[in-house]
């Protein structure tokens, strides 16, 4: 089994609000090894984009890191100081931020912007930093004078390749991709996605990829872990999970995902929506939309477990004694 790049152990984050703290990320453990392409999923609102910018450490002022490790290479970020974490940010652990297609700046050329980055990091002259930047728009499939184009003069597909260019601007090892794909039509949905999988692999990059669209999972992913109201729920191999799937929550999921091959499945989705996270229900927090669940389930909250699988872990009373 090879190492770990990153592993995430009982990580809490919460943010304060004038009710009470919400417990967007609420005892979170995963590891990421090197060369995984690492699927986060759940509903809206699960606390996905959380992971992320904890692990980041970018997250909005009223966000805190409770408790918790996420230990990269040996070092553990949480206990990082911000002049440490800019080694690191970027340069081994960078991100495409959610909607961070349409952030980009509409009053600079792209290539200023990906030049801008690589300055901000490393001491380069400006010239090097915009040779740079056309290597960047060829890697990324842009042709390299797409430098003197400004955001609008791009479509949807070409500002995500921009976007997807900066995270790369100074090679780092774990790229975390926030619904990369969201806004662009199927097709170009595919493009990008085919474009990730090619650098992942060419740039030897670990990449933790969050959606929603577990479909988008299946097509990059060699693992995959969903999150439900803070917590994780289910992780494993995504050809088990999407072949067995075993938390109640993941099953209603793989249903609401229409199947790419042959007929259209009906569309099930999980009646309900996800809990309020500032008072989030007592035992299991996904039992008032289960619709397997026992009086266990209102009382006692489950942890993972690992089942037969090595690897394989769920967090539900029905699978195993729900104990760590
Ligand atoms: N700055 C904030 N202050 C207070 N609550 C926040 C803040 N940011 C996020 N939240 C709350 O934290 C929870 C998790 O949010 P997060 O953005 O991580 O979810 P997500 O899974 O990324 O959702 P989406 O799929 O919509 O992007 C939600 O309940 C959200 O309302
Ligand atoms: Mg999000």
């Amino acid at each position: 089994m090879s190492e770990a790049l990153l592993e995430v152990n009982n990580l809490k984050v919460y943010y304060d609000m004038m009710q009470g703290s919400v417990k967007a990320v609420d005892d979170v453990s995963f590891k990421i090894r090197r060369g995984d392409a690492f699927g986060l999923a759940g509903e809206s609102g699960c606390g996905k984009t959380t992971v992320a910018l904890s692990i980041m450490k970018l997250l909005p002022k009223n966000g805190r890191i409770v408790s918790g490790e996420m230990v990269f290479e040996g070092i553990d970020l949480v206990k990082l100081n911000e002049e440490e974490m800019r080694k690191i940010r970027w340069k081994r652990i960078s991100m495409v931020f959610q909607g961070a297609m349409n952030a980009l700046n509409p009053v600079h050329k792209v290539g200023d912007q990906i030049a801008e980055a690589i300055l901000t990091h490393e001491k380069v002259t400006e010239e090097d930093a915009l040779e740079r930047a056309k290597k960047l728009l060829e890697m990324v499939g842009l042709p390299s004078d797409t430098v003197n184009n400004y955001p609008h003069e791009l479509s949807g597909g070409m500002k995500q390749r921009v976007v997807i260019a900066m995270a790369l601007a100074c090679n780092p090892d774990l790229i975390i991709a926030d619904e990369p794909t969201t806004a662009l039509d199927v097709i170009v949905q595919a493009q990008i996605l085919k474009l990730l999988d090619e650098l992942r692999k060419k740039l030897n990059l670990s990449l933790i990829l969050i959606t929603h669209d577990l479909s988008v999972i299946s097509e990059l992913c060699n693992k995959i872990a969903i999150m439900y109201a803070g917590k994780l729920v289910e992780i494993g191999d995504v050809k088990d999970i999407y072949t067995n799937p075993m938390h109640p929550y993941t099953q209603g999921l793989i249903n609401a995902f229409p199947s790419i091959e042959g007929p259209k499945k009906k569309l099930i989705s999980i009646p309900g929506s996800p809990p309020d996270l500032l008072n989030p229900p007592s035992g299991c927090r996904f039992h008032l939309r289960c619709p397997h669940a026992m009086d266990i389930c209102k009382r006692e909250e489950p942890h993972l477990v690992e089942i037969d699988k090595k690897g394989w872990y769920v967090a539900c009373h029905l699978h195993g004694r729900g104990e760590k």
